[in-house]
């Protein structure tokens, strides 16, 4: 099953996206994820992707686009996989189509997770993330036992550069424009499922599994 996972920033499309994984057992592809690691090892794709994280906008197509088509023919997405922060407009969801269509695949569904702007911001300016496992964590919702510390491994957790306030506002405007039209375009197709981003994690979970179980049926 190849799916795609919208939703604005904060809306949770990397925790769904880590749970689903795990439940379905194909890989959760973050093109935020693979872009943060390339600035961190400080790569040629990192430096540059660097100056357009930091404001907020979109790292060019022909950078995002070539990363996500080399991923997706790697040998674990032969069963499927997750789409986390792809496509983000019109031209990467083209070119999107167009590469599966040549490998002889499509997507199944695109689910759309949905969160009222207030709350995005609440989740986006709480969220600290660990350094070296990537979790999640939210300083009012989902605290550490420890403050500053990983759960899981022990390592500092950290704010990521592109959620403090002032950049927060500009990646919503980024979504507004250019990454929800895809709703249109992905409905148009007959894929598109909205679910509810609010409430508990495992409920939004069960949420897009019946949605994805729903539509599988009716196929
Ligand atoms: P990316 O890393 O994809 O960021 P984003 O889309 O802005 O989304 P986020 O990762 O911020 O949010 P999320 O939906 O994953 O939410 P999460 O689960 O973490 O992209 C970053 C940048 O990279 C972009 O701005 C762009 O520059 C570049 N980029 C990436 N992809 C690109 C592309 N395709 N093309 C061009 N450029 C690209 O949850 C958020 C917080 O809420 C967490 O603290 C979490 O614990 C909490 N939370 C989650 N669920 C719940 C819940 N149910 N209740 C309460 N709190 C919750
Ligand atoms: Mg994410």
């Amino acid at each position: 099953m190849n799916l795609i996972l919208l939703g604005a920033p904060g809306a949770g499309k990397g925790t769904q996206g880590k749970n689903l994984s795990e439940t379905y057992r194909i890989p959760q592809i973050s093109t935020g994820d693979i872009l943060r690691a390339n600035v961190r090892s400080k790569t040629q794709l990192g430096v540059k992707a660097r100056e357009y994280m930091d404001k907020g906008v979109l790292v060019p197509d022909d950078v995002v686009v070539n990363m996500v088509v080399d991923r997706i023919q790697q040998e674990d997405c032969v069963n499927g996989f997750i789409l986390d922060g792809f496509p983000r407009n019109l031209n990467q969801a083209e070119v999107l189509e167009s590469t599966l269509k040549k490998m002889g695949k499509k997507i199944d569904f695109a689910i759309g997770i949905d969160v009222e702007r207030k709350e995005l911001v609440r989740r986006l300016s709480g969220r600290r993330v660990c350094r070296k496992c990537g979790a999640s964590y939210h300083v009012i919702f989902n605290p550490p036992v420890n403050i500053g510390m990983c759960d899981k491994c022990d390592s500092e957790i950290y704010q990521r550069d592109d959620d403090k306030e002032e950049t927060i506002g500009a990646r919503l405007k980024v979504y507004e424009e250019e990454t929800f039209p895809l709703i249109e375009y992905y409905t148009g197709k007959g894929l598109y499922r909205s679910v509810d981003g609010i409430g508990s994690v495992d409920r939004i979970k069960k949420s897009i599994t019946d949605a994805i179980a729903k539509g599988s049926d009716n196929s």
